[in-house]
């Protein structure tokens, strides 16, 4: 990715941010506690939101986006720290997290049933996992034109799908989904999950 993208990418989520996209943030973080993972944290939008957590272990594995985010750790009051990795190969032991949180992400995940199984490997049994994301939309019209525009979009935006089904991907991959809230007509949807295991 180019030098300058994580800040076009800043500036792109600014006026998003300052609308609904900044509750919706601060409502699911708000739910993380414990030890908490974060993946593909970008330019680390969510390091703010953080409250009711003892550390946070934040992966992405763009180093130009990682970037931008260090100037964020200094205005966060939890302990983050930095690592560059993949979902779909994470550097944690077993067992090892008490929520995850993802924003944004699985759009680009090139694995996601991967990322998202591995995830479950590195959490603790009821362990929560908090997703924000677009999504495939049900409405038809609305799901064909994502599809249609998903290999154009991908290659403008590093690899994000629009036609993403995130919802039945984590049903897939053996997640208890226990809230889905719906924004924008269904475009973007957090789920609330919990490890089974
Ligand atoms: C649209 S940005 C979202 C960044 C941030 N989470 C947010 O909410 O603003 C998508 C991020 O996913 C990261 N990403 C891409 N492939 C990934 C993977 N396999 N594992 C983890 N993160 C990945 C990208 O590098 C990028 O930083």
């Amino acid at each position: 990715m180019a030098g300058w993208l994580p800040h076009v990418y800043d500036a792109a989520m600014k006026p998003l941010e300052k609308t609904r996209f900044e509750k919706i943030r601060a409502g699911l973080v708000h739910k993380a506690q414990g030890r908490a993972l974060e993946i593909g944290f970008g330019t680390g939008a969510n390091f703010r939101y953080y409250r009711n957590v003892e550390q946070v272990d934040a992966i992405e594995p763009n180093p130009a986006m990682a970037k931008q985010a260090v100037k964020r750790i200094r205005k966060s009051r939890i302990p983050i720290r930095l690592y560059q990795a993949k979902a779909e190969q994470l550097p944690f032991a077993d067992n090892s997290f008490d929520s995850v949180v993802a924003t944004l992400v699985f759009c680009t995940i090139p694995e996601p049933i991967r990322a998202l199984q591995e995830i479950q490997r590195v959490s603790k049994p009821g362990a929560k996992l908090l997703l924000f994301e677009h999504v495939k939309m049900d409405q038809k019209i609305m799901g064909k034109t994502q599809k249609a525009l998903t290999p154009i979009w991908k290659k403008l935006c590093d690899g994000c799908h629009l036609d993403r089904d995130t919802l039945e991907l984590v049903k897939a991959s053996g997640w208890e989904v226990q809230k889905v809230t719906s924004y924008y007509g269904g475009l973007f949807l957090t789920i609330e999950c919990r490890n089974p295991q």
